[in-house]
Order: C-alpha cells, then sequence, then structure tokens
C-alpha cells in the first residue's frame, strides 16, 4: 500500500546488502524510517520493541530473523538457539511460533550449502502467502460492506480496533483489506479508529495508513465506540486477531472484547478478519492464551512531537500510582457475527472452522 504516493510492503529482503528491510512502526506517524535488520538479534530486538508488529508482520520477521541467523552463522546450534529466543519474543501472536515452526521444518536435513537459499525461499513465500491471504480476506469481506451499502445507500461506517491494517501484515491488512477493497470499488466508507491507549496504535498507524490511501476516518477515544453503536453510527466492526482458537475464541489487542460486547448490546455486526496463520489448533480453552503484559511505562508515559519537531516522552502521572498494562484480551465466540479469511466467511465455531481448514 501507498505511503507518500509510493507502493511499500512493511519488509523486504535486500539481496545487494543481505539485510532485511523494515518500516520502523514506533517513529509513525512523525517520521518514516526504513531500517536494516543485520543480524536475528536485531530481528529479535525489532519484534520486542514493536518497531515491527501486528500477528502476520512479526510472523514474516521472525522467518526472516532465521535467515539471517544463517547468514550470520550457519551452524545448526546457532540456528536452533536463534529459533527459541525469536519463539520468546514476544508471546500473544501464534504466527510468531507458527512462522518460525514452518521455516525450522523446512531447512531441516537441508545440505550445509543449500540452507541459505531454501530459508530465504520460504521466508518469502511466507511473506509472500500472507499477502495473498490478506488479498483474499479483503475480497470476501468486501461482500459485507457491499451488502450493507446496497441496503443503506449511503456511507458505511465501520469501526476497527488497533491496527489491523496492512502495516500489521505484509500488505492489505486484515481487519482494512475489506475497506481497501470497498474503497478501491468506490463504495463510500468512513472508518471509526479507536485510538487504542497506551501506544494509540490506531490513531498512530491506522490513522496513518488509512489517510495515505485517502480513506476517511475519524479517530475516537478508546471507550467511544459504545455511544457511536447506541446512535446508530457504526454499521460494523472489523477487528483483527493475534490468536484465533479452534472454539472461535478470538485473543485481540486490548479492548477488543469490550467492543464486542457493546456491539453485541446494539445488535451490531462484529466481524473478526484472520488469516489462517492466526489459527491456533492446540489450544481448546481461551484462559490458556498467553497474554502479553507489557511495561507499565507504555500507560505511565505518552510519546508525540513538539513544536520544534521533536519526538518527545513525557510522564503523565505520579510516579507513586501503579498500573496493569495487559496487551490482549479474549473475545468469546457468541458475540461474533463472523470470521473473514482467506477461504471465505464462516461461523466462529468449531465445527464451522474445521469444515473450512481441515
Ligand atoms: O501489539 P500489536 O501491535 O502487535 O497488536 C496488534 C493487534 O492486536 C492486531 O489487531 C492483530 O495483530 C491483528 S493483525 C492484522
Amino acid at each position: 500500500m501507498k505511503i507518500e504516493n509510493k507502493e511499500y510492503r512493511t519488509i523486504w529482503f535486500d539481496e545487494q546488502s543481505q539485510t532485511v528491510k523494515i518500516i520502523d512502526q514506533t517513529k509513525l506517524p512523525h517520521k518514516f524510517i526504513i531500517k536494516d535488520l543485520k543480524t536475528v538479534k536485531d530481528a529479535i530486538n525489532a519484534i520486542k520493541t514493536m518497531e515491527v508488529r501486528g500477528a502476520p508482520l512479526i510472523g514474516g520477521t521472525a522467518a526472516y530473523g532465521i535467515v539471517l541467523a544463517i547468514i550470520e552463522k550457519n551452524n545448526d546450534n546457532f540456528i536452533q538457539e536463534s529459533s527459541k529466543l525469536l519463539i520468546q519474543s514476544r508471546p500473544t501472536a501464534i504466527n510468531l511460533k507458527w512462522s518460525v515452526d514452518r521455516m525450522m521444518k523446512k531447512i531441516l536435513g537441508t545440505k550445509n550449502k543449500e540452507v541459505l537459499k531454501v530459508a530465504l525461499d520460504e521466508a518469502k513465500k511466507i511473506c509472500n502467502e500472507d499477502e495473498n491471504f490478506c488479498k483474499s480476506i479483503g475480497l470476501n469481506g468486501l461482500k459485507i460492506i457491499e451488502n450493507i451499502y446496497n441496503k443503506k445507500n449511503d456511507t458505511v461506517n465501520i469501526l476497527t480496533h488497533c491496527n489491523a491494517g496492512w502495516l500489521a501484515t505484509i500488505n492489505w491488512g486484515t481487519a482494512t483489506s475489506p475497506i481497501y477493497h470497498a474503497h478501491k470499488k468506490g463504495i463510500p466508507v468512513h472508518v471509526w479508529v479507536d485510538e487504542t491507549r497506551p501506544r494509540n496504535q490506531g490513531a498512530n498507524l491506522t490513522s496513518f495508513e488509512l489517510n495515505e490511501e485517502e480513506v476517511p476516518n475519524t479517530i475516537i477515544a478508546d471507550n467511544t465506540g459504545g455511544i457511536l453503536m447506541q446512535r446508530g453510527e457504526v454499521d460494523i466492526c472489523i477487528v483483527g486477531s493475534d490468536r484465533t482458537l479452534s472454539t472461535g475464541d478470538v485473543c485481540n489487542k486490548i479492548g477488543t472484547y469490550l467492543k464486542a460486547l457493546a456491539a453485541h448490546d446494539n445488535d451490531v455486526p462484529f466481524y473478526v478478519a484472520l488469516p489462517s496463520s492466526t489459527l491456533d489448533w492446540n489450544i481448546n480453552n481461551f484462559k490458556d492464551i498467553p497474554i502479553e503484559e507489557r511495561n507499565s511505562d507504555e500507560l505511565s508515559q505518552i510519546e508525540g512531537i513538539d513544536e520544534d519537531g521533536k519526538i518527545k516522552k513525557v510522564t503523565i502521572y505520579s510516579k507513586k500510582s501503579k498500573a496493569l498494562n495487559l496487551a490482549f484480551d479474549v473475545t468469546p465466540a457468541k458475540y461474533i457475527t463472523g470470521l473473514i479469511t482467506e477461504k471465505g466467511i464462516c461461523e466462529a465455531s468449531s465445527s464451522a472452522l474445521h469444515k473450512m481448514f481441515k
């Protein structure tokens, strides 16, 4: 998708320098910086500090992390150890482990001389696949937006939470892909963008990427969604997923659950858009999903740009105050109208997911 009218993907491999290029998302929307990842440590650090984030992009970065480990030291023990550290870099998005496991399986038993080529091809394949899946999610989700538009004959108001946009994936996004497809088709859409405290990813990333694609959007505080739904100003909610269980329960950015409750209370359709790489077939009870707890500094401090164009962090409450910073929550399947996947739209239920993917 576009930044300043130029097409980008969120991650790519530069053959000449043998490095991985990423867009540093911690600097957006104020600064657009392309950063080089030269070592597996750089890849781990980029995931931990959220220079790259969003379940599918974390998966893509981890795949390239294995490539960087091989470039650094083509040695079985080093690659094994690197794969473990990559998996541990963030706990909740299942794409991370899915991607590293897939890479390790692919290179297992490959001759030393060929391992780099095999790994690089697989990392590219994982990223290309994600791009194609997200495109298909968009085409499938487009039908839902189109139906609403055909009934309403007026702008379709869509609420999304956090950033499940192209910046969270390789391209297109999950929740935003149907929106981009509708916009490209000429259907009038407007997006309510939850700011998503504490990191303001809705405001900093979703609104930014929608602006670059000229999709009308309005930032709202996280708690505004409920009243907008009561007022009939939200036609549909579309969110992303970091891990979807075979039960249909969806783990996503903190606050998704409260949006789903508000949507349920107001008969607003609540859809989750996800590629199959986000499915976890092993955990059956949502209470077993590891929920990331991040540093409470993310709550007590806020970052922005000052009048001189300098990015600054300020502390917003007393140092004596204690804070709890949980990054994800789980929305039970009963509150989800449907799952928009690359294969089509299905009910958030075990039988529907098995029928579609197993
Ligand atoms: O903490 P983040 O920024 O990695 O979390 C992002 C989200 O929760 C997204 O909604 C999710 O990864 C879906 S990505 C298309």
